[in-house]
């Protein structure tokens, strides 16, 4: 069982901020205590660089960055060697996306969803126009799932990549992806998976979900910003093409040629994201000192009372009532929600609204733009209830004009 007052202890932010009702997690979670602490370690105590010093300082600091290496890939099932530190979801996705660029022609297809945040989408949507690859898009269902039905009716033997969510940012939709996946290696395409909102919320096990490139961002998931992990299939990893050229990646160079290091480092070129490494690191040992089971349990219970008040509540639209994270999309009838989450702000309370950078979803939505309130283990009902009280107060302010 979760207590919520003790979390909030961990989290730093309720000290300086006591009042603040925090529902943009979806963006950026808050930050954890451990993981602001072994940062400010790395900094104030080595703040050196990793693999190149012969030094202590260097040692220890290469220790805690390939042991944040290891712990990644304990939590996701991997091996070591198939984690790659990168900025963030955006870049291991363009990262990938690049890699594959020589690979497409025209004629091939690329199975992307109208669900997918921009960084999964644009990447391929940009190989496709080099390429002359077609880009196609899985039909949704009414409530705006990807289902394994509607992939059946795009996957083709023309079928190259399959680039997608595994939760929708705006509408919380898991995608069945394990029978994706099956479906789609027997037309030996390659799956992609955006899991940028799914690792803060669930145990992902890349050897079960057997997805070939999956990536996340620290900054979801209480850890740093400017993290992120990119996992590849060992062998794929190193028959792709590094996304950068640079310092440590490299095996020999001579003046007219160069070999390459094996992943992980041939695709981590020049300093990495050290601090950003070893942050992430601790934000996992914190998720797993809390458990996922007890934190899906308190979020689904906090979302469901959530929920369950905003649609008692007149004039307000949700989209997503069955969304399976821990997320509303909804929009106040009449009003633009920069207008509501502006208001909300004066009482403390922090919501999304604009297009997420998924603006498919918006036009499938019919829509210019949505509110978005999201959960995550340190909401409570109290923040819940004030929330509703300011989403009403809003309503009636704006109702005036
Ligand atoms: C589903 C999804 N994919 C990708 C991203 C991009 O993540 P980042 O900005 O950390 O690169 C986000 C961030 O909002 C997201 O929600």
């Amino acid at each position: 069982m979760i207590d919520v007052n003790k979390i909030r202890k961990d989290f730093p932010i309720y000290q300086t901020h006591p009042n603040l009702i925090f529902f943009d997690s979806a963006a950026s979670s808050l930050k954890v205590k451990r993981s602001i602490d072994e940062v400010t370690h790395y900094y104030q105590a080595l703040g050196v660089n990793v693999h190149r010093g012969v030094y202590d300082l260097a040692y220890e600091a290469t220790a805690l960055y390939e042991h944040a290496r290891q712990n990644v890939a304990r939590f996701i099932n991997a091996k070591e060697e198939e984690i790659i530190f990168t900025r963030g979801t955006t870049s291991a996705l363009n990262l990938v996306a690049q890699a594959f660029l020589h690979t497409l022609k025209p004629g091939d297809e690329i199975i992307t969803s109208e669900l997918e945040h921009h960084s999964s989408l644009l990447p391929w949507m940009i190989a496709a126009q080099k390429t002359g690859a077609k880009l196609v898009y899985i039909p949704l269902t009414d409530e705006g799932r990807i289902t394994v039905e509607g992939f059946k009716k795009v996957l083709t033997n023309q079928t190259k990549i399959v680039a997608i969510t595994h939760v929708s940012n705006v509408m919380g939709y898991l995608t069945p992806i394990e029978e994706i996946t099956r479906l789609a290696h027997e037309k030996n395409a390659i799956v992609i998976l955006d899991a940028a909102q799914s690792a803060p919320h669930m145990k992902l096990d890349v050897k079960k979900l057997d997805v070939d490139f999956l990536a996340f961002s620290g900054h979801k998931m209480f850890g740093p910003s400017g993290v992120g992990v990119l996992y590849g299939k060992e062998k794929l990893l190193n028959q792709i093409e590094p996304y950068e050229y640079g310092g440590e990646m490299v095996d020999q160079v001579t003046k007219d040629s160069v070999t390459f290091k094996d992943a992980p480092l041939r695709f981590e070129a020049g300093t990495p994201v050290i601090s950003g490494a070893i942050g992430l690191s601790a934000a996992i040992d914190y998720i797993e000192s809390v458990g996922f089971d007890d934190m899906h349990h308190h979020t689904h219970e906090i979302h469901q009372y959530l929920l369950k008040q905003l649609m008692k509540v007149e004039g307000v639209t949700i989209y997503n009532k069955t969304s399976d994270n821990p997320v509303i999309a909804f929009n106040i009838d009449g009003v633009h929600p920069h207008d509501i989450a502006t208001m909300l702000d004066s009482t403390k309370v922090s919501v999304r609204a604009g297009h997420h950078c998924a603006q498919l979803v918006s036009q499938f939505l019919g829509v210019q733009s949505t509110l978005r309130a999201s959960i995550h283990v340190y909401n409570d009902r109290h923040d819940c209830d004030v929330f509703i009280q300011s989403v009403i107060a809003a309503r009636d302010f704006f109702r005036q004009f």
